[in-house]
């Protein structure tokens, strides 16, 4: 199965439409956002998806409340703050980041086979007995990047897809966001 990941969309709506345009072209059956939605109306994006949308709250997601409530509109499922999923045999943490010795844990501590977080922006997969997946930033702006990712279940194959550029926090101000 082929599973469509993003994460920190932060209102970016088109860049959510675009995501899911790629994603519907790639097959993705299962999507998985690993945080920073932010508004509860981002979820009309979702409207014409079938894919099985799973997400986890990030440190930005203010109105939890209403996020979990207007996604289950769609058919999205938010799995609070840490989500374990398992499909294809494979086991799967969710997590936003916010802390990097809890990611650093699930990767070290070889209970899941993949760890998929955001909250950095930057998209990077390293391999080891674990996989760890951060796609990025939907947003674009923090880095100038908007990338999503894709995850064959079957060959655990992890591929970084770029949505384009957009101009910088530093482009934009001169100020280097740390
Ligand atoms: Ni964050």
């Amino acid at each position: 199965m082929m599973i469509g990941i993003m994460s920190d969309s932060h209102d970016n709506f088109p860049g959510v439409i675009r995501a899911l345009e790629i994603f519907h072209e790639r097959n993705v059956e299962m999507i998985l956002h690993a945080g920073d939605v932010i508004a509860p109306g981002m979820r009309y994006a979702f409207e014409h998806s079938e894919a099985d949308l799973r997400l986890v709250y990030g440190n930005n997601d203010g109105d939890r409340v209403g996020l979990k409530r207007d996604f289950a509109r769609v058919g999205g499922k938010f799995l609070d703050d840490f989500g374990e999923i398992e499909v294809d045999g494979l086991k799967i943490a969710l997590l936003h980041g916010t802390y990097e010795p809890v990611v650093q844990g699930l990767v070290e501590g070889g209970r899941y086979d993949v760890v998929i977080r955001g909250h950095n922006h930057h998209f990077a997969v390293q391999r080891g007995e674990t996989l760890l997946i951060n796609p990025g930033e939907v947003w674009g702006h923090f880095t100038g990047r908007k990338t999503v990712a894709l995850l064959d279940t079957e060959t655990l194959d992890a591929e970084i897809v770029s949505m384009g550029t957009c101009p910088s926090i530093e482009d934009l101000t001169g100020l280097r966001p740390s």
